[in-house]
């Protein structure tokens, strides 16, 4: 297996590029079906998630041409099979979206459980609502979701009951062919939101309200081909803005949105940390100590809670004592353990972290348990004074393209090796 060994103690200097939001190019890959058309999708970024929802998409007939790193396109006019693979499901969450996007261009799919980072019981039943309100009939048996909306779907009122990402971009992708008006109440309005639905409108869709509580889309009989650019990943540029800060150097990260990283920005602010921000770019640098701070991750625009691992490496050098306040995920902080060997000081007490700021990190093993956390690990090695050895990469690889060279760009000392599999 490889792991990532990390020479900490090094402050980051110099720019990085972060590339195309991972959440939105799962979204918005699955979208491409319903053209039944051709589209083509640029600024992907590279990373696994991308890979395998493409295999998907080729799994179920769509023809997928990379054309360059970052830019692939999706013929989906031939396709001809609505049931995912058990194989690619279980890889990752985002398989569920072919649910809404094989529901909205056939009427049926049958897509098995995804699987994904594990948070604790991560349930699906404001999808399956969504999808029934529409008038499709769900079932699930022996693993597998099976949708079928024989008279085809029919707009209708879908008020959430809690506000799921996943179940809002669901419902809409269902509901673009749908015959009618549909209203989602109590959407989600993650930035990725936004972007699906701009990508969906370019395809000859009409959706409105995105990146508010009330999403409205059209039905329309047909759509078409569209060339598409995905928004920059609000938490890659978030990562490295906290490796940036918590090593005490000064990186300026290009290819953002600055609104999109307010909530972030805001904290380290609060922490002690300069922030400067320009139209595509945000320069992040720290001379003084770091301060505590508390923080609430909480649905869009809220703190988001896939930066709060992240958080927590800086907090755990911060002078004083900060929380984290885990408002989405029942079950978030496994990687708090983790950051334990690295000389944390932390506490976990249900949905809270405490963290005790200490002068020095130092070197240790320590395994990612999810992306996000493993995310937290890479940050706390680059502090870190010594060797650290970082197992189980494959979660950060899911959602962090060219990691060692964007780090090793900034000055990091950090490189991927091959050990036995039994290595501790
Ligand atoms: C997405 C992100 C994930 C992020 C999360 C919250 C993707 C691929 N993943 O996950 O990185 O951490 O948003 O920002 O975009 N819930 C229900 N019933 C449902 C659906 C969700 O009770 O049917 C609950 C969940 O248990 C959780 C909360 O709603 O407590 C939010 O989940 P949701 O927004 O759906 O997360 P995902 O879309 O899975």
């Amino acid at each position: 297996m490889d792991i990532f060994v990390v020479e900490g103690g090094k402050k980051l200097n110099g720019s990085i590029t972060v590339g195309g939001a991972k959440n939105a190019a799962v979204a918005i890959i699955p979208a491409a079906i319903l053209s039944g058309d051709v589209c083509t999708i640029e600024n992907l970024p590279t990373i696994s998630d991308v890979n395998v929802i493409s295999q998907i998409l080729v799994q179920l007939g769509a023809k997928v041409n990379k054309l360059s790193e970052s830019v692939i396109e999706i013929d989906a006019r031939n396709m001809d099979c609505c049931q995912v693979s058990q194989e690619l499901a279980k890889n990752m969450r985002a398989s569920y979206y072919m649910l809404g996007a094989l529901l909205g261009r056939f009427g049926r799919a049958r897509v098995p459980m995804p699987g994904g980072c594990y948070f604790g019981v991560r349930p699906i039943d404001q999808h399956l609502k969504g999808f029934e309100a529409l008038g499709a009939k769900t079932g699930l048996r022996d693993g597998v979701i099976s949708l079928t909306a024989e008279g085809g779907l029919k707009g209708a009122c879908v008020p959430l009951d809690v506000v799921s990402v996943g179940a809002t971009i669901n419902i809409m992708l269902a509901a673009v062919r749908a015959e009618g008006l549909t209203v989602i109440e109590h959407a989600a309005k993650e930035p990725h939101i936004v972007d699906l639905a701009n990508f969906l409108n370019s395809m000859g869709a009409d959706v409105r309200g995105a990146g508010t509580d009330v999403i409205k889309i059209r039905g329309v009989k047909k759509m078409h081909g569209a060339t598409y650019s995905i928004i920059p990943d609000q938490i890659e540029a978030g990562t490295y803005m906290i490796a940036a800060a918590a090593t005490g150097g000064d990186v300026t990260i290009n290819n953002i949105i600055p609104k999109h990283m307010e909530s972030i920005s805001k904290k380290l602010m609060e922490m002690g940390v300069e922030i400067y921000e320009y139209d595509e770019s945000i320069r992040v640098t720290r001379s003084g100590d770091l301060k505590a701070c508390n923080v609430t991750t909480m649905p869009h625009p809220g703190f988001p809670t896939d930066m709060q691992p992240q958080m927590a490496a800086a907090m755990a050098i911060a002078r004083g004592t900060s929380s984290i306040t885990e408002g989405v995920w029942e079950n978030r902080f496994q990687y708090v353990a983790e950051l334990k060997k690295l000389g944390v000081q932390a506490e976990v007490q249900g949905r809270v972290a405490t963290f005790v700021g200490v002068d020095h990190l130092k070197g240790g093993h320590v395994k990612a348990t999810d992306l996000r956390g493993g995310a937290a690990m890479v940050v706390a090695a680059l502090v870190a004074e010594g060797e650290t050895a970082i197992s189980e990469i494959y979660h950060i690889e899911r959602g962090y393209e060219q990691l060692i060279d964007k780090l090793v760009g900034v000055g990091a000392c950090i490189h991927r090796k091959t050990v036995s599999d039994d290595f501790k």
